[in-house]
This record gives C-alpha cells, sequence and structure tokens, in this order.
C-alpha cells in the first residue's frame, strides 16, 4: 500500500511529495513502513479523511520540518508583514458580504458547496452560534474538535488558500507583458497573499507534521484547484475575486471558531503553547507569545483577504488602479490600505475606492 521497504519507491514517493532529501532512502523507507501503515489502518476506521503522524502537536520550538543544512542562510522578507495592534485584531468580526449579481451568487455557492462537502468528508461539525458570539464553546454539544483536527484542518486549508493570489498574479503579469500595457499595480497585491497564506501554512507546519495521506491529498486538492482556479480566472477575474472574498468570510469563521474553543478551555495543548519562531519573527510578535495571539494575527490577515478580494471584485480589472497600493490626498480619512487600521469587512464600493 502506501509504505513500503523499497528504497527505490520511498525515493519516489519522498520526490513526488515534496519532502526533503533523505540522507539514505533505506532507512526512511522503514520510517515509512513503521509509522504509517499501522495509523493507516488505525486511523481510517475513525475517520473518512487524513491521517497524520502519529506524532502528538509539539511545542514549536523543537519541532524541525526539514534537516537543518549548513549551508541555511537567514533571508530578508520581501514583503514585511504590516504591525496589527492589539485592538485592532479584537475588533475583527464574522461579516458577510450580500450576494446581488449572478456573478456573486455563482462564487457563494461554489463555496458553500466546497466548505459543506470538505466539512463532511472531514467530519467537522461545530455549532455555528458559538463563533458569532451567541454562545460560548463551554459545554457545547457539537464540538468535536481536538487540536489535532484543527491543525490538519488548519493545514489542508493554508495550502489551497496560497493558490488564488499567485494564479491571479501570474495571470495579469501575464497579460500584462502580452498585451505591452501596465498592470496598475495590481500584482503585488495578489501575490503578497499568496506570500502571507503560504506563511501561515509554514507556521503551522513547524507545530504539526501531515503524514503522507495528508500529503497526497494537498498535493491532489492542488492539482484541481490551481487548474480550476487558472481557467476560472482567465474567464470571469470578477467572479475569482468575489469566490476568495467569500472564501476569506469563511477563513474568519474558522479561527474565530478555534480562538473561542481556546478561551473555552477545550484545547489545553494550545493555551500552553508557545507561538513558533517564525510566527514572532513574521507579525513582529512580542516573546513569549502563546498560540491564541497566533491566531489572533492570522484571523486579520484572513479578514484583510476578505476586504481587498471583496473590493477586487467591485472594480474593473483592466482601468482601475489597485486601491490598496494608491497614496491617498488626505491620509486622515479612511480608505483602503495595506495595514488594517480602516478595514472595511465587506469590501470599499467602485466609487470610494477610487476617490482620493
Ligand atoms: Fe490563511
Ligand atoms: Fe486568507
Amino acid at each position: 500500500m502506501l509504505s513500503t521497504r523499497s528504497p527505490v519507491l520511498a525515493k519516489t514517493a519522498y520526490r513526488a511529495i515534496g519532502g526533503a532529501k533523505p540522507l539514505a532512502y533505506t532507512r526512511i523507507s522503514v520510517v515509512l513502513c513503521q509509522y504509517h501503515a499501522p495509523s493507516f489502518n488505525q486511523v481510517q476506521q475513525v475517520r473518512n479523511f487524513s491521517f497524520t503522524s502519529k506524532a502528538p502537536i509539539q511545542g514549536s520550538q523543537t519541532l524541525q520540518i526539514a534537516p537543518t543544512q549548513t549551508r541555511q542562510r537567514e533571508t530578508r522578507q520581501s514583503w514585511p508583514h504590516p504591525v496589527y495592534t492589539e485592538k485592532q485584531m479584537q475588533d475583527i468580526v464574522i461579516a458577510h458580504r450580500n450576494a446581488s449579481t449572478w456573478s456573486d451568487k455563482i462564487a457563494l455557492n461554489a463555496i458553500r458547496l466546497l466548505r459543506s462537502s470538505f466539512d463532511l468528508v472531514t467530519g467537522y461539525k461545530h455549532d455555528p452560534k458559538i463563533a458569532s458570539g451567541e454562545k460560548t464553546a463551554e459545554g457545547g454539544t457539537h464540538f468535536t474538535m481536538t487540536e489535532k483536527k484543527w491543525m490538519i484542518r488548519f493545514i489542508f486549508l493554508e495550502s489551497i488558500a496560497g493558490v488564488p493570489g499567485f494564479v491571479a498574479g501570474t495571470l495579469r503579469h501575464l497579460k500584462s507583458i502580452r498585451s505591452l500595457k501596465r498592470d496598475n499595480g495590481w500584482i503585488e497585491t495578489l501575490l503578497e497573499e499568496g506570500y502571507n497564506e503560504r506563511m501561515h501554512l509554514l507556521t503551522f507546519l513547524k507545530m504539526h507534521h501531515p503524514g503522507i495521506f495528508m500529503r497526497l491529498m494537498v498535493i491532489g486538492a492542488q492539482g484541481v484547484f490551481y487548474n480550476a482556479f487558472f481557467l476560472a480566472y482567465l474567464l470571469s477575474p470578477r467572479t475569482c475575486h468575489r469566490f476568495v472574498g467569500y472564501l476569506e468570510e469563511e477563513a474568519v469563521i474558522t479561527y474565530t471558531r478555534a480562538i473561542a474553543d481556546i478561551d473555552a478551555g477545550k484545547l489545553p495543548a494550545f493555551e500552553s503553547m508557545d507561538a513558533p519562531r517564525i510566527a514572532l519573527d513574521y507579525w513582529k510578535m512580542p516573546e513569549g507569545s502563546k498560540v491564541r495571539e497566533m491566531l489572533m494575527y492570522i484571523r486579520a490577515d484572513e479578514a484583510k483577504h476578505r476586504e481587498v478580494n471583496h473590493t477586487l471584485a467591485n472594480l474593473d480589472g483592466d482601468m482601475d488602479p489597485n486601491p490598496f497600493m494608491t497614496e491617498y490626498e488626505d491620509p486622515t480619512k479612511p480608505h483602503p490600505g495595506k495595514g488594517i487600521e480602516h478595514l472595511k469587512n465587506t469590501g470599499w464600493s467602485r466609487d470610494e475606492a477610487l476617490s482620493k
């Protein structure tokens, strides 16, 4: 099945899943056999989707996802993260933009279908009133999520979330160099969004090792989603940005629920766990920050993506400048920007976005 004692098969499998180059494939093949074969049989009995390595959630400072290489160097970030204040992050709320056009309705229904299918396959259940604050997670009967299940969900969703920004950025880049026209500043924001999502993923990978089945699921999902989004973006960029706006609405809900569960004492391992070093460096978090604070930053990022994509879906992609990269005459007036100082949950209208 998925495990093998053959060094050749192990080598092929590790290449396919993008694993770090092992020192000896023979040794890796034994590891595959010892760890993944038993967990495959075991976990299949209780879950339809995703088994992971049997390693517990780990203190992030000790876990490496790849062997440390002697030639590794610290590199400067191309997109330094804007600083968020605690108040700004606490003010993030769940929000929904009404679907007013056919394009919006297609995007919203696509997200609803994807979300309900994914929840069904992964056995995810959660009381919707918990995220909205109508109820606390304490004593909730619908709660079935553990730290490990949250990790699996975060890793899978972030591996998908990193796709749209780069697809859109790539297609706009190609259009610009093909049509010999300027892009009006959209590309950088789109690529930065993809980079930000990848940082979310890398952060979670410092806390949990996905098993081989999970890795294969990520590869399969990326193969399907990348190509589908690529084709859809060629047909209707506006619908695709709206789709991402709705996707980010769901991401805000997901992280709000996770934070509510921590606050209700449902996730004790998260409560005591330090945020990984990569998170402290990227978000410029204070030393000693915990996972809860890290999730607050990530949720704020998702709210930013929600605003950006709902706004871009309101604009004319061929004509309008990117309002998030524009200099405004009066900086005190609320306007689209890089941080979350003037966050507009359901996006800026075209008139607002293009005003000076
Ligand atoms: Fe994310
Ligand atoms: Fe996002």
